[in-house]
């Protein structure tokens, strides 16, 4: 068995002003200082506008600070996008590429999160790369199809266990308060990585940490934190107070 350090992520969306965000993140930083030495990484990714006061908020915490997407080119002319050499400027170790949010709003493709996966990578950031199947899809029964797909197209060249974490997202799981059970969720991470070890080798697929995201809160996060192949969360509603994040991080 591998060891894959566990990693609790937030990912606040588009929620946040100023002194919430800061409230928030020096909460989490105060419960981290106080826990002392963790088995865990903790990553919150706020709104972009909020990573500096973030990363001042957090600094000496041992906390990460991640953007929640990053465009594909290095600089230029894209009105309103954020490098990842930006990212990686203020202080952010982690980019979240390919959320379906992302692919639906702004019709981000499959090629489209590998060039923003590697544009993340290139500037040494590690790039959780997010997958999940549509509801209609899993009714269809094209689970495993959907994710494969994804994942032979969203992981580009050169990923590693080093620069790289997947999160598998059902869409219909996220905001819904429904989940997979144990059984779908353990089925579908032990798939994502024997197709992660057909793109990257299977020694790196074995280390490479896969978080499950959707609807994880302080009840159900250690049942899902305990699946063989389950190394993580990715956690938006439950995310966003101090309490109920710290909970699930402690379920790890
Ligand atoms: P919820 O935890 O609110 O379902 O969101 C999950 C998610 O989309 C994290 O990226």
């Amino acid at each position: 068995m591998t060891a894959r350090r566990t990693l609790i992520a937030g990912n606040w969306k588009m929620n946040g002003l100023s002194a919430d965000g800061v409230a928030l993140a020096s909460g989490l930083a105060d419960k981290m200082k106080a826990a002392g030495a963790v088995d865990f990484d903790m990553l919150v990714c706020p709104p972009a506008g909020l990573i500096s006061k973030v990363v001042d908020a957090v600094a000496g915490s041992g906390m990460h600070v991640g953007g929640q997407d990053c465009h594909m080119n290095e600089k230029g002319a894209h009105t309103g996008d954020t490098s990842a050499a930006l990212l990686k400027d203020l202080g952010c170790s982690y980019a979240i590429v390919g959320h379906s949010e992302r692919r639906t709003d702004h019709a981000e493709t499959d090629a489209i999160v590998a060039a923003k996966a590697a544009a993340a990578q290139a500037q040494g950031l590690i790039a959780v790369i997010c997958i999940g199947e549509t509801e209609a899809q899993r009714d269809a029964g094209q689970t495993l199809d959907v994710n494969g797909s994804q994942i032979a197209g969203s992981v580009p060249e050169g990923s590693t266990a080093a620069n790289t974490v997947i999160a598998y997202e059902p869409v219909w799981a996220i905001g819904t308060g429904r989940t997979p059970t144990s059984a779908e969720v353990q089925e579908v991470h032990a798939f994502i990585r024997g197709e992660l070890a057909k793109k990257i080798g299977a020694d790196e697929a074995a280390k490479t940490r896969i978080l499950y995201g959707g609807s994880m809160n302080p009840k159900n996060a250690a049942e899902l934190l305990a699946l063989a192949d389950v190394d993580g969360g990715l956690i938006g509603g439950a995310s966003l107070k101090v309490d109920d994040f710290w909970t699930v991080a402690q379920s790890a």
